[in-house]
């Protein structure tokens, strides 16, 4: 089939490229140009795992195709997908004016019949406000479905391939059939395909997000008070997740979530909520812990060094800096809070990222103090404390000891629990970590 993305960023991309992959001629559109010819020479504007052989594969075979011309575009796709942004307005609310304007666009140039799909993440109603938009442009007939995405960054291409489920809304059969056609390819294994009415699908996606939120922010809050009565979370997660109706996925305390869906999506929820007159106590509890966590690994290095002359002059390398594994995006990560503070603070920071430093030094840019550094042991070069902020798999089995003979002080802050901290008190450090106790290595105290 004929299927056009309109928005090629990291949701918009990975669809699109396995769209491809799985036989559809599929034309990724973008109103950045300078993406779109970096695209078009076979550069991937993004970090995402297995997506550049994919998106290599595809523009060669003829499937896969890059521009920013919204009329031919459309003109040769039955069959247009949303995927830009849904970022959020300044009281939290959702900004739809993207998906908006990428819809007038669609209505703009229809000449015959068309599925207008909408996979940006978008409030409640956002279908039947896509149909408004495109009625006003038009005469031509067409059916607005709306088709959340779920796919996680950094396993995005595999989410994609292999969805859980497959989320149809659409008020109508026909166009529902056409969708499912498209993805029959992704379900040969076993049906993965739900179809409910648009204003039900638009509202899985908020409450699947605000769901996993809820459950990062409950874990965090049960290891500050883990932390308080001289338990250890990580006790305590095995031993609850071992139930059965509550499982190990997304049990994991830290340093809070980031990234560019959990934080705007509790948030538009809960003005969508409010909005209708609901109250939405939970969802406002699961972002004020949130944002309380991001302060939590500052606030920790602030006690540590108290007694140590403050913050000031004090020398902090940074391992990890994008708001997940896997992923070079840098939208709301967490390590932003903690540079931002420690600054405040008069520190000097050394920073790592296996792959986001190029965004990461867009976002810092003019901020004072800060060195990038190669990896993590340049990082580690001089500095009172290393503070772990993103689990990326080559911090997991670091060998410490060439590490600790650079270093000025001997304290590590792991926002991700990665190590085990007696473990980590018999290699020299001070370990403070997130509800578990601190391990504070007892000669040098
Ligand atoms: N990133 C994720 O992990 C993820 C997962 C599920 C859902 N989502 C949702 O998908 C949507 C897109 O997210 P993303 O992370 O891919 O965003 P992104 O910022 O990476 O990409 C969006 C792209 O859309 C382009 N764009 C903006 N306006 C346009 C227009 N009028 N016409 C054509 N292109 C336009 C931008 O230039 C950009 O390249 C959001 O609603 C997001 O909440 C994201």
């Amino acid at each position: 089939m004929q299927i056009l993305m309109v928005g090629t960023g990291y949701v918009g991309l990975v669809t699109g490229a396995c769209f491809a992959e799985m036989g559809h001629t599929v034309t990724c559109l973008d109103i950045d140009s300078e993406k779109i010819s970096k695209l078009n020479q076979g550069i991937i504007p993004i970090y995402e795992p297995g997506l550049e052989e994919i998106v290599k594969r595809n523009i060669k075979q003829h499937r896969l195709f890059f521009t920013t011309d919204y009329q031919s575009a459309v003109a040769n796709s039955l069959v247009c997908f949303i995927a830009v942004p849904t970022p959020s307005k300044e009281d939290g609310s959702c900004d739809v004016s993207y998906v908006e304007a990428a819809a007038r666009e669609i209505g703009m140039n229809m000449t015959d019949y068309r599925v207008i799909v909408n996979k940006s993440t978008v409030p409640v109603g956002t279908a039947n406000l896509v149909t408004k938009v495109i009625k006003e442009v038009t005469d031509v007939p067409f059916d607005v479905v709306s088709n959340p995405e779920f796919l996680k960054e950094g396993a995005a291409v595999q989410d994609c391939l292999k969805p859980d489920r497959i989320i149809i809304g659409s008020n109508a059969s026909k166009p529902a059939e056409i969708l499912k056609e498209i993805y029959s390819a992704f379900t040969l294994n076993h049906e993965r395909m739900i179809v409910m009415d648009t204003l039900s699908a638009e509202m899985t996606k908020y409450a699947a997000n605000a769901m996993l939120a809820t459950r990062i922010s409950f874990m965090n809050e049960i290891a500050d008070i883990c932390k308080r009565v001289g338990a250890n979370v990580n006790e305590v997660r095995k031993g609850i997740g071992s139930d059965s109706r509550i499982g190990y996925s997304f049990l994991y305390p830290g340093v809070g979530y980031g990234g560019s869906c959990f934080p705007k999506d509790i948030r538009a929820l809960i003005a969508v909520a409010k909005n209708a007159g609901a109250e939405p106590t939970l969802l406002e509890a699961a972002d004020s812990v949130n944002n309380r966590q991001k302060k939590i690994l500052a606030e920790k290095m602030l006690k540590y060094f108290a007694k140590k002359g403050g913050l000031k002059g004090k020398t902090i390398a940074v391992w990890g800096l994008s708001f997940k594994p896997d992923t070079d995006d840098m939208r709301e990560a967490p390590s932003l809070n903690l540079i931002e503070d420690l600054i405040k603070q008069g520190a000097s920071l050394r920073l790592f990222d296996p792959v986001a430093m190029p965004n990461a030094k867009k976002v810092l840019e003019g901020l004072p103090n800060i060195s990038w550094c190669e990896d993590e042991f340049d990082a580690a070069k001089g500095a009172d404390a290393i503070a772990l902020l993103t689990e990326w798999k080559q911090f997991r089995l670091v060998d410490f000891k060439p590490i600790q003979g650079e270093m000025k002080g001997f304290a590590f802050f792991d926002g991700r629990n990665q190590y085990k901290p007696l473990d980590m008190k018999g290699k020299g450090f001070d370990y403070i970590s997130i509800g578990v106790p601190d391990q504070m290595h007892d000669k040098k105290n």
